[in-house]
């Protein structure tokens, strides 16, 4: 029996509380995710970078102690990357054997009952998806010359994709998706963003406070403009403070209400947002300029509105 799935109803609930002293909000994600996965079942999580899909899972793996192994989805991963291949020089040597066998992340993941998390999921080529869905509905793999190799009880695939992601959702075929559970993922609110930024930053004090505030702003103006077709995750948001820290210092500014804090923001955010933002090829415009019409908006259309309180 194992930790995953001889628990108890109170372990489960125990388990829940600890895992969700590790996050910023998201008790629901949490949840499902965990029924899903405490039900012995694979899951995609659905959801745009920046999400915390990779933070739940990594929360998750850790309370049970269970591994989690990170493979990419993309064009490149043939199956057998993700399953593994022989030792071409140990092959010459000795042929082909059990022995001689490197296992991929898939085989791996079986093999210590981890979870496998494969990011980017409606990348990788069908024969690529086809092999994952048998190991998924056998729990076991038959890989020639090595022979059949049992999963784990804990073993679990976790998949992700981003829904704007232009090789499309809708390329996945719906054997695929009658095969899997499912959860979509938003974005979180901005009082929560404000929590994660100020956490993953450690920014404090008034002027941190105020930079938090503002780069949660703009970042989330970033995913309304109408202009551009992905805006920026709270990634671009703590990087914002971050490099906003800096520059308060290089420049000595020590207050929010310092002159140089307006332009000192527009800096922070150029850096930290305009590789971030996927602006529509029909809008004439460039990452610059729409960064600074949300800038405009929020420091010199409406400052008040930018005000603590
Ligand atoms: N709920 C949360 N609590 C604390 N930190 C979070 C939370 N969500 C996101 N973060 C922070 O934001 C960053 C991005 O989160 P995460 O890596 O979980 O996103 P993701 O959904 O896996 O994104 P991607 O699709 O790009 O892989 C991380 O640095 C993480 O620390
Ligand atoms: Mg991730």
């Amino acid at each position: 029996m194992t930790a995953l799935q001889g628990e108890t109803e109170r372990a489960l609930a125990d388990a829940r509380e600890r895992i969700a002293s590790h996050l910023v909000g998201r008790e629901r994600a949490l949840e499902l995710t965990l029924a899903a996965v405490a039900a012995g079942r694979d899951i995609v999580l659905e959801g745009p970078p920046g999400t915390s899909k990779t933070t739940i899972l990594t929360a998750i793996t850790a309370e049970w102690g269970v591994p989690l192994l990170f493979v990419e989805g993309n064009a490149d991963l043939t199956p057998a990357k993700l399953v593994g291949h022989h030792n071409p020089a140990r092959v010459l040597r000795e042929d082909y054997s059990a022995d001689n066998f490197v296992a991929g992340p898939l085989v791996e993941a079986m093999r210590v009952g981890g979870f496998l998390y494969i990011e980017e999921f409606n990348r990788a080529p069908d024969d690529t998806l086809n092999t994952l869905l048998t190991a998924m509905a056998d729990r076991a793999i038959t890989v020639p010359r090595v022979g059949r190799i049992e999963a784990r009880p804990t073993f679990r695939v976790i998949a992700s994709m981003n829904p704007y992601d232009n090789v499309g959702t809708t390329r996945l075929s719906t054997s695929v998706h009658d095969r899997l559970n499912r959860l979509a993922i938003g974005y979180q609110d901005a009082d929560a963003e404000e929590r994660i930024v100020a956490l993953r930053s450690g920014e404090r004090g008034p002027l941190g406070e105020r930079m938090t505030a503002d780069a949660v702003a703009v970042t989330r103006a970033t995913r309304r403009h109408p202009d551009v077709r992905q805006g920026s995750s709270v990634r671009g948001a703590i990087d914002c403070v971050l490099v906003a820290a800096q520059l308060a210092r290089l420049r000595g500014v020590a207050e929010p209400d310092d002159e140089r804090y307006p332009g000192l923001m527009l800096d922070a955010m150029i850096v930290s947002l305009s590789g971030r933002i996927h602006v529509d090829e029909a809008a004439e415009t460039t990452p610059e300029a729409v960064l600074r019409e949300i800038w405009e908006d929020r420091f010199v259309l409406e400052p008040r509105a930018a005000a603590p309180g």
